[in-house]
């Protein structure tokens, strides 16, 4: 018998007569930052949509968060969930990892996964990192013009097949390169979620195409490393045992491998980054100095971490402002509460760190870039929160915060990288919080400045610029 719940009604709007929360549901889908910020703005940091019968619930800022991370038997992950997907696809098994499982079989995975995402075993990649940096930026040439966030995507997507398979050759990169790309281009089409048909021409088939194929290629390299094993992550999975001696199958291994290939939100926190470093000539000449006299040219490495707080402190800030995992879902798993109120079975939560992130009961003057905020600052974890929070917060936090100090560290020693006067930058959820035009910027030879691009576009409402 589901309990019966007597709670205070969630704060929302009145009921619009016809088609009410459809209507706001496509606002959502439109926007979904600007969505969630005006009912924050509205409601506060709980509220619904629909009062009298919740079906969409948002919680923002550390109190809520906590309670709902804090209770995950009853607000549940599930990845994926409004993607319909035929049970034995390439789609079900790339899908079926960490984010999708709770409890004891989420538990197994994450112990089993844990050793090879260690701040220690990560450290290994170090050399692998630097090479693949320096390949991709040799190709720069002082004077042009070049995107950079497609350039900070492919490298941390070859850092990504490096580390994680071994991948080295340029023919399968390129290869598994098309493939992700496909897939993500297909997979993130509001068509794919709205007209689920498996016909020709439809985005949707597509999606599941491109997802059989980088399952078949998952597969074949989880093959080799049996036979071949090697200084890869996936190699490490495939020799994990739990206390019973078991370890993950091949299904299993081949959706905790595409669940662990998201560089993607590393490369969009770089990219903000180069944009806050741009807007803010001081903060980027100190973190010139701070580089030059602790590393004088070399690229870091994570015994150099300590001697690097100006580094830090530049990215948690801009992962507070900009956090690549903008926002995110928990479903209800059976009929509950959060706080005083009721939350019926199936409600589908959303939290959203970029809101979060900026409540200024929580950080002050928060649409200001300032790192020097984060001098002594002791963080709320559910306050602050760009690697999540709870049981399935990043397994990935000490690999992607090795990858991106060194990736800027040889960034910033090598070249200056202004933005293009004018640019116009419009922030965009293309599953990572990206510049929906992206970030072209001109190569120059090092050195410090003053010069600040002029830019212009939704970014301005996310953060002061001058
Ligand atoms: C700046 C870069 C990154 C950010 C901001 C980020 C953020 C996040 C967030 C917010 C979650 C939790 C999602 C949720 O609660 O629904 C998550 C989960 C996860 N991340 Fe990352 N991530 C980053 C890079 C990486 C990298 C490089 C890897 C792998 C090497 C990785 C592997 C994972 C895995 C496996 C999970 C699932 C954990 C679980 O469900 O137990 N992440 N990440």
């Amino acid at each position: 018998m589901p309990r019966r719940i007597t709670a205070p009604r969630l704060p929302g709007p009145a009921q619009l007569p016809v088609l009410g929360w459809q209507l706001r549901a496509l606002k959502m889908l439109a926007d979904p930052l600007a969505f969630f910020t005006s009912m924050h703005q509205r409601y506060g940091e709980i509220s619904t949509t629909t009062p009298r019968a919740p079906k969409h619930v948002f919680v923002f800022g550390p109190k809520y968060q906590r309670e709902m991370f804090g209770r995950p038997q009853s607000f549940i992950a599930d990845a994926f969930r409004e993607l319909r997907m035929p049970p034995r696809s390439g789609m079900a098994r790339l899908t079926q990892g960490l984010l999708k499982l709770n409890g004891d079989p989420h538990r197994r995975h994450r112990g089993l996964m844990q050793p090879a995402f260690h701040s220690r075993a990560v450290a290994q990649h170090h050399k692998a990192i630097v090479e693949v940096t320096e390949e991709e930026l040799d190709r720069f040439q002082v004077g042009e013009v070049r995107r950079i966030d497609h350039d900070l995507s492919r490298l941390m997507l070859r850092i990504g097949m490096r580390t994680l398979f071994d991948v080295a050759e340029t023919d399968d990169v390129d290869r598994l390169n098309g493939l992700m790309e496909r897939l993500l281009a297909s997979a993130t089409a509001p068509t794919t979620l709205l007209l689920p048909l498996d016909v020709p021409g439809m985005s949707y088939r597509r999606t599941l195409r491109a997802a059989d194929q980088l399952d078949s290629a998952i597969r074949e390299i989880i093959v080799a490393k049996r036979e071949n094993p090697g200084e890869d992550i996936i190699s490490m999975l495939i020799a994990a045992r739990d206390d019973q001696g078991q370890g993950l199958t091949e299904d299993e291994l081949v959706g905790e491998a595409y669940t662990s290939f998201c560089h993607d939100s590393s490369a969009s926190a770089l990219t903000w980054t180069l944009l806050m470093l741009d807007q803010h000539p001081q903060v980027r000449n100190d973190l010139c100095d701070e580089l030059e006299a602790e590393l004088g040219g070399a690229p870091a490495e994570a015994a150099d971490f300590d001697r690097l707080p100006l580094l830090d402190r530049v990215l948690k800030e801009t992962l507070r402002l900009f956090p690549p995992a903008s926002m995110g879902l928990r479903y209800a798993a059976e009929d509950c509460t959060l706080g005083p109120y009721g939350i019926p079975r199936d409600t589908t939560l959303f939290f959203s760190s970029y809101v979060s992130h900026r409540l200024p009961e929580v950080f002050t003057d928060p649409l200001d870039f300032r790192p020097d905020r984060w001098t002594g600052a002791s963080l709320d974890s559910y306050g602050y929160l760009p690697f999540g929070a709870g049981p399935h917060s990043c397994l990935g936090r000490a690999f992607a915060l090795l990858e991106m100090k060194i990736v800027l560290s040889i960034l910033l020693q090598r070249f200056r990288l202004p933005v293009v006067d004018g640019t116009r930058i419009d922030r965009k959820i293309k599953i990572s919080l990206v510049p929906d035009h992206g970030l072209p910027v001109t190569v120059a030879a090092p050195g410090r400045d003053r010069q600040l691009a002029a830019v212009t576009g939704s970014v301005r409402e996310a953060v002061d610029l001058v």
